[in-house]
């Protein structure tokens, strides 16, 4: 049963979370608080127990307390005192390499000997919370020790969480993609988006299917472009060593973007079972045609940051940030134009871009419609037409605004655009559950709607590899500079400019 039709689902059985990568920035950023605070809900099981596993040892106190100060710093509500003494006391390390087969037969001691306390079997949920360079052998490893298919009455008692990005490339997606079909069946697979936990994301499928007024006008009669804004103000930070390895497009277009994307322009599903918004969601990036990489045509382009203000604050540039060679053409900013050759949406062009060091945090959906036809409005200057915009905001202020034209008071007649807004907080209160709480949620209830599907993570990557493989032969040749705090490339404003559009977001439209 979908997650989407079923909110109230029932509580897991006795439960292992298994974190790899658990010494990490994920770990203590966002899985630990999404841990704690389902618990602090109760929506994690009577026994539920965490294991932590990293290369290098660590005594389960250390852990304990590392955890414990993570929540202090990142937790979303204060960590309940008796509660996390609860928790204390399940909460265990082990050390030992990702390829080492000898510690996935440790691991397994160690779960066994919780079962043995339980006097029962035990859900293990294994998450891989590591640089995707490691995926792999865990992956086998989880499999060769017989972790993988453990199984619980009639049902495999095991799932296995992966992190983004799903591989490198198309050949390494396929490659995860095979070992897990030998090594787990797909419904213990969640391959992780945390973009897709996003109440504002699942909302989109309630505006687009639950309104009528929304269909009618969505598609190339009426939509003169769409644009989907992931911008940061952050720079790379202390992951330089993960980021230099992946850029822009890895990190945020190839999972993020492209699951916004899919969203937006896909055909209703024919109900709310996980499978069938995939297939809808496939056949959308199916129908996107191959980019143009090349001369005046190009459709996509790349840029880096260098030094700059933001928000007031100097910010260094790319290349002078911890972990990042000087000979580094890792791009911090993309832009695409995609096409996507369907029905619905033919010559509508899609507009994406993601970077980090931009002028502001925006995560952002804009629907631009076509503007009426200047009979009566729009042949003088004095009426300024602008077109109607839909911006469904993700990120940060969570909400919908339409824009519309309006007659400003007063003899003259003179349009101004004008905002019809919704604000989740305003309407909803504050205090909603972070991405990563739903989504451990759903996978220890076995719910895939809101994880990717092999096949899309796939298309996605067949989609992106040539301009990643385009993008390493140029080398710095066509890599832009862009100074830190301003909305990025000259040469993402041309992209549009040649369509005659620009960038919404960030733009001041009041
Ligand atoms: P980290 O770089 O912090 O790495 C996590 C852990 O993996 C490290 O503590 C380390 O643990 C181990 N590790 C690091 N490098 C290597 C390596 N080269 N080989 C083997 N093990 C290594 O990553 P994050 O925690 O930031 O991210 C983990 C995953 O989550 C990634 O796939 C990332 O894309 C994804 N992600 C991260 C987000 C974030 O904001 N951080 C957000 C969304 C997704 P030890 O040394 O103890 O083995
Ligand atoms: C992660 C990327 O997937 O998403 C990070 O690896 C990025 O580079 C993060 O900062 C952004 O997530 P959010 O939820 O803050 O938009």
């Amino acid at each position: 049963m979908s997650h989407l039709a079923n909110q109230e689902s029932a509580s897991p059985p006795a439960t292992i979370i298994v974190i790899f990568g658990a010494s990490g920035d994920l770990t203590a950023r966002k899985l630990a608080p999404a841990i704690f605070n389902l618990s602090q809900d109760q929506l994690l099981p009577e026994n539920c127990f965490l294991i932590g596993v990293g290369r290098s040892p660590m005594q389960d106190n250390e852990f304990r307390k590392y955890l414990k100060d993570s929540l202090d710093q990142y937790s979303r509500r204060k960590i309940d005192e008796e509660n996390w003494q609860k928790l204390e006391s399940n909460i265990f390390f082990h050390g030992g390499a990702y390829d080492d087969p000898n510690s996935f037969n440790q691991l397994e001691e160690l779960i066994l000997g919780l079962e043995k306390k339980l006097q029962n079997s035990a859900q293990c949920l294994f998450y891989i919370s590591t640089p995707p360079s490691v995926f792999e052998p865990i992956l086998e490893n989880l499999g060769e020790s017989g972790l993988a298919k453990r199984h619980h009455g009639s049902g495999f008692a095991s799932k296995v969480v992966i992190e983004k990005p799903f591989g490198k490339d198309l050949e390494s997606a396929r490659k995860l993609n095979n070992i897990i079909n030998q090594r787990f069946d797909e419904s213990q697979v969640f391959r992780i988006d945390h973009y897709l936990g996003k109440e504002t994301v699942q909302s989109l499928l309630v505006q687009r299917f639950a309104n009528s007024i929304f269909e009618p006008v969505w598609n190339r009669n009426y939509v003169s472009c769409v644009q989907i804004t992931v911008s940061e103000e952050i720079g790379v930070g202390k992951r330089g060593g993960y980021y230099d390895k992946s850029g822009a497009l890895r990190d945020m277009i190839q999972n993020h973007v492209m699951q916004l994307l899919a969203l937006t322009a896909m055909e209703p599903p024919s109900s709310l079972n996980p499978e069938s918004i995939r297939d809808e969601k496939v056949k959308a990036l199916k129908a996107i045609k191959p980019l143009s990489l090349k001369g005046q045509n190009s459709e996509v382009v790349r840029g880096v940051y260098t030094e700059g203000l933001v928000g007031g604050e100097k910010a260094t540039g790319y290349l002078n940030e911890d972990g990042i060679p000087e000979d580094s053409f890792t791009e911090t900013y993309a832009a695409l134009c995609l096409n996507i050759e369907n029905w619905r949406w033919k010559g509508v062009p899609f507009y994406m871009r993601s970077g980090k060091r931009l002028a502001g945090k925006a995560s952002e959906i804009a629907v631009q419609f076509k503007r009426p036809p200047g009979i009566l409005f729009g042949q003088d200057e004095r009426f300024s037409l602008a077109p109607n915009l839909l911006v469904i905001r993700i990120q940060p202020n969570e909400g919908v605004t339409l824009y519309l034209n309006s007659k400003t008071p007063g003899l003259e007649t003179k349009l101004q655009p004008i905002q019809l807004s919704f604000g989740y907080e305003t309407t909803f209160g504050s205090n909603t559950p972070e991405a990563y709480e739903r989504l451990i949620l759903d996978a220890l209830n076995g719910d895939g709607t809101l994880f990717i599907r092999g096949d899309e993570a796939e298309i996605s990557w067949s989609l992106l590899s040539p301009i990643l493989t385009y993008w390493n032969e140029q080398k710095t040749n066509g890599l832009e500079n862009y100074s830190a705090g301003t909305w990025g490339p000259v040469g993402a404003d041309k992209l549009l400019l040649a369509k005659g559009h620009e960038w919404i977001t960030g733009k001041d439209y009041k």
